[in-house]
């Protein structure tokens, strides 16, 4: 037979993401878990958190703009709403029908904690299944108490329950140690307790609070663990909390890149999402932003005024003063100063892009060069190519875009316009200032402008 104990461990944990509150100090159109930090917007952290500590559901209880959270949240949680917003207890409760025949550990959590980490939410969880507790409340003892809920404690330090501040005595707001509003909870008896809650308080709501005391007074186990950092804990209210937010999860990203071998010159300026990968002896340099899905290989030279979003870097890369986005980038590549990369760039290993250069959609072979202010659009251009100064593709006839195809070590001249479709051959030349409207075979030189005259004596002939 299994004792207490071990039948905790077994069990199946399920999260359960408060976020039915307005969050009117937001001023805004849009729900307030949906504001981005770090990257993502907040309740997706809380989301990713509590999948990386082990729930197997994810439950987020909605109410003010519910379908616009769903919708934009996509796969990865289950949605039930709250109509009207009671209370905490009474937003818990929404999930009952959904965790019908649950037996396991709800982790409750609030979808306005984006610095929650998982190591302290497996704290939790750990301590709650050793212990063999019915409810287990992550607990703080922040510099400034005031305004959350007091944990009440026998005087062996057992937890006796969970006070409101505003239904508090003079003498239990004086208590230092605050519920965070994280909690684990065995399913049964939460459910027991939450059909028994009451609203007889100050604020006339089902509080999830009044639940350790229910448990407490029908002698089962509620135990407490205290967040090492409170900060982790903090809800956002305001955008002026967001901006701290995003400096405290900024700071954390930057730390752990540091920690793992990649230079970063200038913490301040620096903004890296907490989805990018670095490799080692990258170094980053003033004011880069790194976004999204980024993934940046070793050696590379980052910045400064660099912006990389969604894309793919390879090893030994240099771009400065760029942006690039929904790119792919391979060894040794280098970029900028001043160059635009848009969606659907492939830049293949060794080539060379530089300054005032736009390009998309197009591959870019092996060593091929592009230096200096050029747009190359729906391109598809072999190796070894060399593209002249200020040379063009003109992919687009006011309708459609069409391609440039330019074969391996091509020659084109400077300012000439490729009119697309067409495709200049393996080897052939393009001379400078040729407009091309027609195709240039492999090897052959394509001329497509007037012939230069000079008109002898015409500045005297005029007068
Ligand atoms: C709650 C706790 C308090 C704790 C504090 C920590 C209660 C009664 N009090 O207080 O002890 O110190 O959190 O931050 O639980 N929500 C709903 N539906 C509702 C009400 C709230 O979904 O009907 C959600 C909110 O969107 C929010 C979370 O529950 O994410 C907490 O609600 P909030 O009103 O902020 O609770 P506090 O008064 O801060
Ligand atoms: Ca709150």
């Amino acid at each position: 037979m299994l004792d207490v104990q071990e039948e905790n461990q077994m069990q199946e944990m399920v999260a359960v993401i408060l976020a039915a509150g307005k969050g009117t100090r937001m001023k805004s159109s849009l729900p307030k878990v949906l504001h981005v930090v770090g990257g993502k917007p907040m309740l997706r952290h809380v989301v990713d958190a509590a999948r990386e500590a082990g729930a197997s559901r994810r439950i987020v209880v909605v109410g003010f703009g519910g379908e616009q959270v769903a919708a934009s949240m996509g796969a990865g949680a289950d949605y039930v709403t709250q109509k009207e917003q009671l209370g905490t207890g009474h937003a818990l409760l929404q999930t009952k029908e959904s965790l019908h025949g649950f037996s396991g550990t709800i982790l409750l959590l609030c979808g306005d904690t984006p610095l929650l980490t998982v190591s302290t939410l497996k704290a939790l969880c750990e301590a709650h299944r050793t212990s063999a507790a019915a409810a287990t409340v992550l607990t703080a003892v922040p510099a400034d108490p005031s305004g959350y809920g007091r944990i009440l404690r026998d005087a062996v330090g057992g937890v006796l329950g969970i006070v409101e501040q505003k239904d508090a005595t003079p003498e239990q707001v004086k208590i230092g140690e605050i519920n965070t509003g994280i909690y684990c909870f065995e399913a049964g008896p939460l459910f027991t307790a939450l059909d028994g809650l009451t609203c007889n308080n100050a604020q006339k709501e089902y509080y999830l609070t009044d639940v350790p005391a229910i448990l407490a007074q029908t002698h089962q186990k509620v135990g407490a663990v205290q967040v090492k950092d409170f900060q982790e804990t903090l809800g956002i209210n305001s955008r002026v909390q967001l901006a701290e937010a995003e400096t405290i999860l900024r700071r954390r990203k930057l730390f752990e890149l540091m920690e793992s071998g990649v230079t970063v010159m200038d913490p301040a300026s620096t903004f890296i999402d907490a989805g990018v990968s670095i490799g080692q002896d990258t170094i980053l340099y003033p004011f880069t932003w790194i976004e999204g899905a980024t993934t940046i290989g070793r050696n590379c030279r980052i910045g400064p005024n660099t912006r990389i979003s969604d894309s793919i870097l390879g090893h030994d890369v240099t771009l400065h003063f760029s942006y690039a986005h929904e790119c792919k980038i391979d060894d040794g590549v280098t970029v900028g100063p001043y160059a635009h990369l848009r969606p659907g760039t492939e830049l293949l290993s060794g080539v060379k892009v530089g300054n005032f250069v736009e390009i998309k959609n197009s591959q870019v072979g092996r060593g091929s060069k592009v230096p200096h202010l050029s747009y190359i659009g729906d391109t598809d251009m072999g190796s070894g190519v060399n593209i002249g100064c200020g040379s063009i593709t003109v992919n687009y006839d006011g309708k459609k875009k069409h391609r440039t195809s330019i074969g391996d070590d091509a020659f084109i001249g400077c300012n000439s316009n490729m009119v697309a479709p067409v495709s200049v051959g393996n080897g052939a030349y393009v001379a400078a200032g040729s407009t091309i409207t027609k195709d240039v075979p492999p090897r052959a030189l394509g001329v497509g402008r007037a012939r230069q005259l000079n008109i002898a004596g015409w500045v005297d002939n005029k007068k």
